[in-house]
This record gives C-alpha cells, sequence and structure tokens, in this order.
C-alpha cells in the first residue's frame, strides 16, 4: 500500500453515500479466527475442511461435522473483533447507507459495532433442524472446545439431527440474501473488498455487479485476487491496519478513531 493509493481510496470513500463493504474471511484473519485453507491441528489434521463442509459429508457423519462446526463457533467465541471490524462500522456510522455483505460465518462484524451485515455464507450461530429446517436453540457453552466428533442435538419438532446454519459447498444462498447483496451492488457508488479470495462463487460475483455498473472497486487484501483487474484501487495489506487508514485518509478531520 502507497501513499497515492490510500489517498484515491480515501477520496473514493469521501465521495460516496451508499457503498458497500464485501468482506470474507481475511476480514477475521487478524482476530485469530482461521480460514479452512489455515493450517488444522490435532484431530482435523486428517481432514479437508472443503470435504466436511458438505450435506453428504453430514449425511455420512453428523456427529464429525457437527464436532468441528461446534469447535469453529467456540472459536469465534474466543475472538475479539480487530480494528478492521471497527473501522467498517466508523464508515457505516459516517455513512449511514452502508451496506455491508460477508461471507463470514462469525459474528464480528455486529460485535465490532456493525449493523447486521448481509450474510451470504450463513452464521454459525443459526443451527437449524436438517430435515425441517425448524430453528434450534444453540447448545449451551461449554468452558472447553469440543476436541473432537460430537452428535448432534434431535430437533425439537421432527426429531431428525440438527445442522449447523451455514451454507454448504454445493448448496444454494439463501435467496433473500443474495439479493439483498446484488440490489446492493447494483445501487452502489463504491464497493471496498476486503479479505476475500474472490474464488468462491456466486458470492465472488457481488463486487463484478458493482464494476460492471460503473461503481469504482477498492480492494483490501495483502495478495492479489482474480478482483485486480476490475479495481480503481488496489491496497495491499492487511484488513485491521488498511481499513482504519482508509478511515483517517477519508475523514482525515474526524477525531476519536
Ligand atoms: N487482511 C485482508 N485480507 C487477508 C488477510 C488480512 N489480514 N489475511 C488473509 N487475507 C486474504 C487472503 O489473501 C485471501 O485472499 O483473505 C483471503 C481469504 O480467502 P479465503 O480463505 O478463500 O476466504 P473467502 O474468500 O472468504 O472464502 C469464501 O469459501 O471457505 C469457503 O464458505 C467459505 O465463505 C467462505 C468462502
Amino acid at each position: 500500500m502507497t501513499g497515492p493509493e490510500l489517498a484515491e481510496a480515501g477520496r473514493l470513500l469521501a465521495a460516496a453515500t451508499r457503498p458497500v463493504v464485501f468482506t470474507g474471511a481475511g476480514m477475521s484473519a487478524e482476530s485469530g479466527v482461521p480460514t479452512f485453507r489455515d493450517a488444522r491441528t490435532g484431530l482435523w489434521q486428517r481432514y479437508d475442511p472443503a470435504e466436511l463442509a458438505t450435506p453428504a459429508a453430514f449425511r455420512a457423519d453428523p456427529a464429525l461435522v457437527w464436532g468441528w462446526y461446534e469447535g469453529r463457533r467456540h472459536g469465534v467465541r474466543r475472538a475479539e473483533p480487530n480494528a478492521g471490524h471497527r473501522a467498517v462500522a466508523a464508515i457505516q456510522a459516517r455513512l449511514p447507507e452502508t451496506v455491508v455483505i460477508t461471507q463470514n460465518v462469525d459474528d464480528l462484524h455486529e460485535r465490532g459495532g456493525a449493523a447486521a451485515p448481509v450474510r451470504l455464507h450463513g452464521s454459525l450461530f443459526a443451527p437449524r433442524c436438517a430435515a425441517c429446517d425448524h430453528p434450534a436453540p444453540l447448545p449451551d457453552d461449554t468452558p472447553e472446545p469440543p476436541a473432537g466428533r460430537l452428535d448432534p442435538p434431535a430437533c425439537a419438532r421432527c426429531a431428525a439431527p440438527v445442522r449447523p446454519g451455514v451454507v454448504w459447498f454445493g448448496e444454494a444462498l439463501p435467496e433473500a440474501a443474495l439479493a439483498a447483496a446484488v440490489e446492493a451492488a447494483a445501487r452502489c457508488d463504491l464497493l471496498l473488498t476486503v479479505g476475500t479470495s474472490a474464488l468462491v462463487h456466486p458470492a465472488a460475483e457481488v463486487p463484478l455487479v458493482a464494476a460492471r455498473l460503473g461503481a469504482p472497486v477498492v480492494q483490501v487484501n495483502p495478495v492479489e485476487t482474480p478482483l485486480d483487474a476490475v479495481c480503481a484501487v488496489n491496497l495491499r495489506g492487511p484488513a485491521g491496519e488498511v481499513l482504519p487508514a482508509l478511515v483517517r485518509a477519508a475523514w482525515p478531520g474526524d477525531v476519536g478513531r
């Protein structure tokens, strides 16, 4: 990230009235939330997470998949929002029409002060019945994270196993969330994409919709992604450092951040 790039991105943000902030796993990396692609430990070394995150895996071994997600939920519960999440909330406070769209299944945007994000891939905190979709209560939290297999609770309505409320590979995205995301991207006057490899579709199309309709796209990521080509500005660096710097660049006179 260089001074001129940050200044240009700050100028675009300051001129925006209805930006979209589109986030992926890199947004939460500095909070210590591991991505699928991060090194895994213990029992989980043997498994490919992309293969655990499927309807077929849950059908074949519900306790394996439920235990893995309960471990992830415990990890997120112990994590704290980072300076990047707080900067997103600051953008929203400054520009109330800001729409936050996330692929993340953690709750760090909310805890960082942003208004309810559009969730394209569901949430670790919204389990539901695998058969009848009836919402299920979150299990009581134990002090120790589950270290392995764990039987899922039974649905209170139909007794089928409860599943995590996330979107698995091969599943459709929640229709309302996808429609809200596409609509926000189509009407935004700036799209800020943060910490996503932009490889997983259809979510990765959201920034492309904005670009196609003429909104400038600003990217925050330490490395190149397929979105580089459509970006007005690429800010190479970690979200927890770049986003606060971007907010300061957009509104240099503001105090209290
Ligand atoms: N700040 C910003 N970006 C970062 C940081 C950071 N501190 N650390 C890593 N990144 C970037 C990486 O360079 C990478 O481009 O975050 C991106 C993370 O990419 P993925 O792990 O592919 O995450 P994401 O794009 O959210 O994946 C999309 O795929 O794993 C499934 O369903 C899951 O929602 C997820 C979807």
